[in-house]
């Protein structure tokens, strides 16, 4: 009798195949949607309860890949590894706070375990609160610091060593205060520029496994998190952002489709950064509020 687990192995080592062909070896000549197919990978994403990192989860499972998620909401997670077992995928669940660098690696330990390798990891967890610097404490600080940075490279130092030889793929979820000013944010907005500098680094330092390492720069897109609103179609692109616009970004990095592509970001905000400080009137055209 075969057994789940056997199958999965045999479409790994399919898959790894395929894999060397196209990341080792010559140029594909040509990509077919198959270039986007995640089948016999698996996917941990961390923050994946609702919003932005759930989307990735779905995506990634609709493409093919089991998938391990993590979360500090336990009814959120649970309600999302039905919705992935129901799509026929392999998922694992881990209740937890990314801040735990103990949990994080407990985590990423019992998913190597249980699948034998890890294929692609999200780093999407994140977050903060307002406030001016000045009023915020040692403690407020930490977390900004231990949710925003040290929980990436903790998931990255936990789950390289079960990459496969063929490589992997991390995407690191930073923002568009990555690169730009952020008052009331200073923490957090510096805390995803380290991200995103960490992540040139990795792309160095991990290319030789062929582990490529990527950020999607996000904004104005509706999450629990950051709120429902109407952002008003205020982005050179006059229309609004959902968070499958974000899932569709990390789809491409996970994928053979970016087999050529490390230590960059994708900037998935309407056109925001691109137009700075130009902002959209209400008439419709372009100024700089001045
Ligand atoms: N929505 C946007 O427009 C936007 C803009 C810039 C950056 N981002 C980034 O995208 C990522 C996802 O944001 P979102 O808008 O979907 O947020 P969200 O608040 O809706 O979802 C975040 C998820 O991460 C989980 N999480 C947060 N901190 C955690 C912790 N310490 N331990 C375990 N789980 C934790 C939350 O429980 C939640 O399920 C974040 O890194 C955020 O900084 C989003």
């Amino acid at each position: 009798m075969v057994d789940i687990t056997t199958i999965g192995a045999m479409l790994r080592l399919q898959s790894a195949r395929m894999s060397t062909e196209t990341s080792a070896g010559s140029a594909p000549g040509g990509f077919g949607p198959e270039a986007f197919g995640l089948g016999g990978r698996v996917a941990v994403v961390s923050g994946a309860a609702q919003g932005i990192g759930r989307a990735c989860a779905v995506a990634l499972a609709r493409f093919g890949a089991d998938v391990a998620v993590c979360d500090r909401d336990a009814e959120g997670l649970g309600s999302l590894t039905a919705e992935l077992a129901e799509m026929g995928r392999r998922a694992w669940r881990g209740v937890l706070d990314v801040r735990d660098s103990d949990a994080v690696r407990a985590f990423v330990d019992e998913t190597a375990t249980a699948c034998g390798a890890i294929d692609i990891l999200v780093n999407n967890a994140g977050g903060g609160f307002q406030a001016a610097l000045l009023d915020v404490n040692d403690k407020g600080q930490d977390s900004l610091v231990r949710e925003n940075f040290t929980s990436v490279t903790n998931f990255v130092r936990s789950c390289v060593p079960h990459m496969p030889e063929r490589g992997g793929s991390i995407v690191n979820m930073t923002s568009i205060e990555a690169h730009r000013a952020a008052p009331g944010f200073a923490i957090y907005a510096a805390m995803k520029t380290a991200v995103y500098s960490l992540t040139k680094s990795l792309a160095l330092e991990l290319g030789d496994r062929l582990i490529r390492v990527n950020c999607i720069a996000m904004d104005v897109i509706p999450t629990p998190g950051l709120g429902m609103a109407d952002f008003g179609r205020r982005t050179p692109l006059p229309i609004d952002g959902h968070v499958d616009d974000v899932a569709a970004a990390c789809i491409y990095l996970a994928g053979d489709a970016s087999r050529f592509v490390t230590g960059t970001t994708l900037h998935v905000d309407g056109g925001n950064t691109a137009a700075a400080g130009w902002i959209r009137l209400a008439d419709g055209t372009f100024g700089t509020g001045v």
